[in-house]
């Protein structure tokens, strides 16, 4: 537990994002395991949805999560890279909206990478014969029949490497809130090198 002071250093604050961001990745239990991630579509409306966080490097400030290649979201951050997380945790009591850059990774060295280390049961859903997020006649999850209520096979599984996509989302800024009875704190980071730069604001 982190005591209050420790919630006015900016140094330190910046250090305890960093250890809840790498417990997220780690800790499924742990709430930013499960973040909203969101960007904005071709007609610039809003999107958001809940996406796993699958890594996290402190040293590059990049923040990735899987999807498939041919999902809405996948085709809108090709026109506008501009995204945004938001992390909450009831424990911590602390709210963490992150801007980021994202960057797509299909069938390159850095998708072969984690594709090595997706389990068959994951790989299943980059299997699907039709378009994610598109309508059906029918309630379904659109994987083909000889796969229903199965793992594929190793083989099989592979089908699926050209759609999945590890998306990189490179941290900009980082919105900060402490909700506390005693006393709400709020910090902006901003990342331009290495070191970000600090500003207390108003909660
Ligand atoms: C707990 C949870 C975790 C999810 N994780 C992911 C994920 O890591 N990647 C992903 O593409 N979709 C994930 N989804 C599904 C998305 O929320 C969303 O419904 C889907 O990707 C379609 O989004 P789109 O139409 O905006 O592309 C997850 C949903 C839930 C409820």
């Amino acid at each position: 537990m982190m005591s209050t002071s420790s919630k006015e250093n900016t140094e330190e604050i910046f250090r305890d994002i960093k250890r809840n961001l790498t417990r997220g990745v780690k800790d499924r239990k742990h709430n930013f395991h499960t973040p909203v991630f969101s960007n904005l579509n071709g007609d610039g409306e809003i999107d958001s949805r809940v996406v796993v966080l699958r890594n996290f490097d402190p040293l590059k400030m990049i923040l990735n999560f899987h999807t498939d290649f041919r999902s809405p979201k996948a085709i809108d951050l090709k026109h506008n890279n501009n995204s945004l997380f938001v992390f909450y945790d009831h424990k911590l009591k602390i709210q963490l909206r992150v801007k980021t850059t994202s960057i797509l990774n299909n069938q390159n060295g850095i998708a072969e990478e984690m594709w090595e280390k997706t389990r068959l049961f994951s790989r299943k859903c980059y299997l699907t014969t039709k378009i994610p997020s598109s309508i059906t006649a029918l309630p379904e999850d659109g994987i083909p029949n000889h796969l229903v209520g199965k793992e594929p096979n190793l083989e099989e599984s592979e089908k699926g490497f050209k759609n999945f996509t590890v998306v990189e989302n490179k941290i900009n800024e980082i919105d900060w809130l402490y909700l506390e009875i005693s006393g709400h704190r709020r910090l902006k980071l901003i990342f331009k090198e290495q070191k970000p730069e600090y500003h207390w604001i108003i909660p």
